[in-house]
């Protein structure tokens, strides 16, 4: 397939027939090949497992710039929000499409104070979880049941949809720390409309009646910085998750759930946990990470170098940049010495330096700092994911909302070159084996 002379089609010959489709484009200079007539013209359809060649929607809610390593939100640099902004007035940048006032800012804080609690019948939920649960199986349920004690409200107000985009919001954040408190056999802590959204979630995951748990401003703007740098993603697997079921109309509540479901994959937001796990048995195995590299290296060993490499990035992720910088700050705000970053230096420094890695442009991804960070500020490693998921919830909100206001969207439903039997003869079950 090549572009004609015209470049607002391209030109497809197949059985002798040419087939002319139109280009679109994108505001980057991204060209996509507009294909939705190319069954019905040609017969044919495309094939390209891991929609690595395929846009699957047009958006503007935040791009990744894989070559250069740039990641906006509604057009602004990520290192400029993470500097500058909080995580709710970031929130609010991508579901509202632009900055806030403060008097919107104030008002939207106070709308995620309002919501912040769960319904009190949903604490016996909690219990119903054998010891041991992951808290990503539990806020997916938890999220899930949230449609049953809040029907979601019409989307077409924006009062309404606001209700409901805050309620998400804050809610997570609550059964995430609920979720925690409950898997160490402590009492639930309430959420306090006196704090902002990340003190707020700090205290409801470390203090506890018996301890004065004291909120450190630094550990406050970490958990901004960290959210923020999750906020959204363009189409990733958990954005793409959320769209998908949306397509079928399902309510917002169960489409946030399949995200989170999807987030949770080892591939996906629940690298950041691997990446502890396995810096963890470098650490217990002596400290040599050459024995993991070449294993990462081997094809024939499953073992992938965790928080390395990405779908789009080609160049150092610069959320990996802005995360390494925030665990250093805070490990040494904290006067801690973790020797699983002194590990994940020399790791990056001897995977970077390899020909393997160099080759394939591998390079850390968010996921490779930010565990470390994490468990300095004492979360246990399988909340890791649930971080991610909170940060991540404004960018599947907003995405979720430009995909039901979107005109050419419609049930998402992929075609398959099929290649089972065409007619497999019955055999009843006396004759089978
Ligand atoms: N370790 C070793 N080899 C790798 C790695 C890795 N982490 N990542 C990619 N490769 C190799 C891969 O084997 C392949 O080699 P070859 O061309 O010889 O077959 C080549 O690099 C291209 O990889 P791919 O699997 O075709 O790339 P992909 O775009 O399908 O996968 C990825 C992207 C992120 C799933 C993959 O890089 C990976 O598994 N990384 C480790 C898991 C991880 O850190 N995930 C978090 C991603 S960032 C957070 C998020 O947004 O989800």
């Amino acid at each position: 397939m090549g572009e004609n002379k015209n470049p607002e089609t391209a030109d497809l010959i197949f059985d002798g027939k040419k087939i002319s489709l139109p280009v679109r484009s994108d505001n980057q200079g991204q060209k996509g090949i507009d294909i939705r007539t190319l069954r019905r013209d040609a017969g044919l359809v495309t094939y390209d497992p891991g929609f690595a060649n395929t846009a699957s929607c047009q958006s503007s809610v935040s791009h990744v710039d894989g070559e250069r390593g740039r990641l906006l939100y509604r057009g602004f640099a990520v290192e400029d929000l993470t500097e500058n902004c909080t995580f709710v007035e970031v929130g609010y940048l991508l579901i509202h499409g632009r900055l806030p006032t403060r008097t919107e800012l104030e008002k939207f804080s106070a709308l995620l104070n309002r919501h912040s609690m769960i319904h009190e019948d949903m604490r016996t939920f909690f219990s119903g979880y054998p010891e041991g649960s992951h808290p990503m199986a539990v806020l997916s349920a938890m999220v899930v049941s949230l449609s049953s004690f809040y029907p979601e409200l019409e989307e077409s107000e924006t009062e309404e949809l606001d209700i409901t985009a805050t309620r998400l919001l804050s809610k997570l954040r609550t059964i995430a720390a609920f979720s925690y408190k409950k898997s160490i056999g402590e009492p639930f802590v309430y959420p306090s409309y006196k704090l902002s959204y990340c003190a707020n979630f700090l205290n409801m995951m470390f203090s506890s009646p018996v301890t004065d748990y004291q909120i450190d401003p630094v550990l406050v703007r970490a958990m901004n910085k960290l959210l923020i740098l999750h906020a959204d993603h363009d189409q990733n697997c958990s954005t793409s998750t959320v769209r998908l079921v949306g397509s079928a109309a399902a309510n917002l509540y169960a489409c946030i759930a399949a995200g989170i479901c999807a987030l949770w994959g080892p591939l996906h937001g629940g690298a950041n946990q691997e990446v502890i796990e396995m810096l963890e048995r470098i650490h217990r195995e002596g400290g040599n990470v050459d024995k993991v590299i070449e294993r990462a290296k081997d094809k024939k060993d499953p073992l992938r170098l965790m928080g390395f490499g990405h779908r789009i990035y080609k160049t150092y992720d610069p959320r990996a940049k802005i995360a390494k910088t925030i665990c250093t700050e805070v490990l040494g705000k904290l006067g801690v010495k973790d020797p699983l970053l002194e590990i994940a230096m020399k790791l990056e420094e001897k995977a970077l330096a390899d020909s393997y890695f160099a080759e394939r442009k591998l390079y850390p991804n968010v996921d490779f700092y930010t565990g470390i960070t994490y468990r300095a500020m004492g979360f246990p490693t399988d909340m890791y994911t649930v971080l991610f998921a909170i940060g991540r919830l404004p960018g599947w909100i907003a995405q979720w909302q430009e995909l039901k206001r979107d005109p050419e969207q419609k049930i998402w439903r992929p075609r398959q070159l099929y290649m089972g039997a065409d007619h497999a003869p019955f055999v009843p079950m006396e004759k089978r084996g």
